[in-house]
């Protein structure tokens, strides 16, 4: 069992749990990743790690309530314990020297937030494109704006509630045709990461994402996570979940994301029923 030690709750939906591991913490790793199961007959849920200490023993992960499984956590509270937690899982990120741009989209900014962390860390500098659908969607501002400099924040909503109206791409290609950035990271719904993947293409900048297709085992025995990259078969739990955006297969992930979303739904109706 794995005790929750602080919930946090950032909009309606969006969570995150700080959960008691010391042995996690110390081998946690930007880019990484958790595997949950609430209880004892749950479902194993990915979760990207947000945050860590060693010395403190915990790591903590953000969820949006999408499904059943991320609505029963939701009501699970500081003190009461999670089932399972395994990991860290996955290869961490590696980012080239020089500046970087670090994208995150919607509960992907809980993923973006930890590899900006560890960038400005290695002393990289580093330049945030922060993507919601709307205001309230729009994660972990405050803690981005504690690790960067106020020009190296650009924030956009699809619809104009806040920052620059629009998506990514546009303050993406701004910043690429004023700086020699030598590297960036997307991470968000496949739409954002597939144009700017094309976006940063265009300047010749690497571009890695970090991939976020379903996953059962998180160990690369299930093939459940597989991903087309380059033409050749991955497994995003063991090979990734980062990979060169540029030769990712993006209608394939996201058939791929759409597999069970009927069933997903009966799930969730039968949960709240
Ligand atoms: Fe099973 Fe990756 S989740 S192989």
């Amino acid at each position: 069992m794995y005790k929750i030690l602080e919930k946090t709750q950032f909009s309606e939906k969006v969570f995150k749990f700080r959960i008691e591991a010391p042995r996690m913490a110390k081998h946690a790793h930007a880019g990484q990743f958790l595997m949950v199961r609430a209880n004892e007959t749950g479902e194993r849920v990915p979760f990207t790690l947000a945050g860590w200490n060693a010395e403190e023993g915990w790591v903590e992960f953000i969820f949006m309530v999408i499904g059943k499984t991320t609505e029963m956590l939701s009501t699970y509270e500081a003190g009461e314990s999670i089932k399972d937690v395994t990991g860290p899982l996955g290869m961490p990120t590696e980012m080239a020297e020089g500046p970087c741009a670090v994208i995150g989209g919607g509960v992907g900014l809980a993923i973006a937030y930890p590899v900006a962390k560890h960038l400005v860390e290695t002393g990289h500098e580093v330049h945030a494109i922060m993507g919601a659908r709307t205001k309230d969607l729009l994660l972990l501002e405050e803690q981005f704006r504690e690790l960067l400099p106020e020009d190296h924040i650009h924030i956009t909503t699809d619809d104009g509630s806040y920052g620059e109206k629009g998506v990514v791409t546009a303050p993406l290609e701004r910043l690429l045709q004023e700086k020699a950035v030598t590297q960036v990271f997307c991470v968000g719904p496949v739409p954002m990461m597939k144009f700017s993947a094309l976006t940063a293409e265009k300047y010749n900048t690497p571009i890695t994402a970090s991939l976020n297709p379903i996953m059962v085992d998180g160990t690369g025995m299930c093939g459940c996570c597989r991903v087309e990259v380059d033409g050749e078969t991955k497994f995003a739990c063991v090979d990734g979940p980062d990979f060169d955006a540029t030769k990712v297969d993006w209608n394939d992930l996201r058939a791929r994301q759409a597999a069970y979303l009927t069933e997903e739904g009966q799930s969730l109706k039968a949960y709240e029923e």
